[in-house]
């Protein structure tokens, strides 16, 4: 019984398959009276209405819509339908009349359709955050802000933000960030001339001569193993794995290990050498004093994800003015992982508008730029990197690429 049942389904599924595969263009049947015949008319397409049925002789024949009418299906009717949609209230057009589609309404910038009205898209309160914007079909869906995240505005636009990272400007954490607070910062005695600068210029421009253009899983651990002096030790480099994209991983070990190995000749020699690099960064943008604009300016210029809005105006709040440049480009660098800050620099002073940019810190950046690519910068890498480590990094460097 069940076996005969589930034939006979699987029978009608195939006849229901057979019967739905239309031909193209669709047909129906239609009485000849002149033949006596049934014949298979073709159905009018979408924009007409049926003039005349075929005969055994002629085609069907199908006449456009008339203004304000449409069909918008393939069909047998010989009249259109009149575009009856009329917007209302708080709606507007979102698609006129046309032969083949009845007028749609849709509501105004801000609100949504429920049943028949268009209501206001709901504002998302202090503490919450807008998850899925509202559309004209679909209302404004809120979520409360996660740790690390706030709003302090009754919004149904904005988005649960990130805590200021008090640290990341070498601020101190004054009032630890809620749900609906910012967390407030203050100067340390640190700030007024580090800026919270993580990795330097000249740093980044020492260290990325270290860094493979291609990582090996195990990179790290042989790059640990051939630093002289005191090894940095295994949590320090889980930490650091844990923490940072792996460009940024290259940067902070050797940080860590220059840090480290501070008294020992060799490395003091490489602080010395970065210390007189860094004194010439600041020498060559010491004055330069740019604003809001400016500032917004140069960083819109630099490829790849831009430094918020919000960075640019703590960074203008927290660092002295001859910092500011180096503290964005710093935050560029970490928001973008793999970049070379040099040649972003490069790219943007190529694409900077000049006309709202001052010519001097222009030509300033470009002297840095040419500085920190010099020759006797080149052979400063080199100390570190060939004299001093040997060849076993160099190797480890070649066989990565
Ligand atoms: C919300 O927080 C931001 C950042 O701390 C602040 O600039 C703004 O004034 C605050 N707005 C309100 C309404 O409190
Ligand atoms: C804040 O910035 C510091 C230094 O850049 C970084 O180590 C830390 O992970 C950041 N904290 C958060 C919560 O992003
Ligand atoms: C969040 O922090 C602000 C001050 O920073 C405080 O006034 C407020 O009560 C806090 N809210 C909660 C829910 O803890
Ligand atoms: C930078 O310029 C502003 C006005 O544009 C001025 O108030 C400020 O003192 C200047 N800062 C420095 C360090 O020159």
């Amino acid at each position: 019984m069940n076996k005969l049942l589930c034939c006979a389904l699987v029978f009608l599924d195939i006849s229901i398959k057979w019967t739905t595969q239309e031909a193209f263009p669709p047909k129906y049947l239609h009485y000849d009276p002149e033949t006596s015949r049934q014949l298979m008319c073709d159905k009018c397409p979408p924009g007409t209405y049926l003039k005349q049925h075929c005969t055994a002789r002629r085609k069907t024949v199908c006449a456009p819509c008339a203004d304000n009418y449409y069909t918008d299906a393939w069909h047998t009717s010989d009249e259109c339908l009149y575009c009856n949609t009329a917007c209302k209230e708080l709606q507007h057009v979102k698609q006129e009349c046309s032969r083949t589609h009845n007028r749609v309404c849709e509501c105004e910038e801000g609100r949504y359709l429920e049943v028949e009205f268009c209501l206001k898209h709901r504002s998302c309160p202090p503490g919450f955050g807008v998850v899925q914007a509202g559309t004209p079909e679909r209302n404004t869906v809120c979520g409360r802000c996660p740790d690390g995240f706030f709003s302090n505005e009754t919004s149904s636009k904005a988005p649960c933000r990130k805590h200021t990272n008090c640290s990341a400007f070498g601020l101190l954490l004054t009032q630890r960030g809620n749900a609906t607070h910012d967390s407030v910062c203050s100067r340390s005695s640190e700030s007024t001339h580090k800026c919270g600068i993580d990795v330097t210029l000249c740093e980044e421009a020492f260290f990325r001569f270290a860094v493979p253009t291609k990582f090996t899983p195990n990179w790290l651990s042989v790059l640990v193993d051939n630093l002289p002096g005191t090894k940095v030790n295994t949590e320090s480099v889980e930490r650091i794995k844990r923490r940072h994209s792996s460009q940024e991983q290259t940067f902070q070990l050797l940080k860590l290990w220059k840090h480290q190995n501070k008294d020992q000749d060799m490395v003091k020699k490489i602080i010395q050498d970065i210390d007189l690099c860094e004194k010439s960064v600041h020498r060559h943008l010491a004055h330069t004093n740019l604003t809001l604009e400016q500032l917004r300016s140069l960083m819109d210029s630099l490829p790849g994800k831009k430094v918020t809005a919000e960075d640019i105006e703590t960074t203008r709040e927290a660092c002295q003015a001859g910092q500011q440049i180096l503290k964005l480009l710093s935050l560029w660098r970490l928001r973008n992982g793999d970049q070379d800050t040099l040649k972003g620099l490069v790219h943007a002073l190529k694409h900077l508008k000049t006309h709202r940019f001052p010519k001097t810190v222009a030509q300033s950046l470009k002297k840095t730029i040419r500085f920190l690519h010099s020759l006797t910068m080149y052979r400063l890498y080199q100390k570190l990197f060939l004299e001093m480590i040997g060849n076993q990094v160099q190797s480890v460097k070649i066989s990565c690429l």
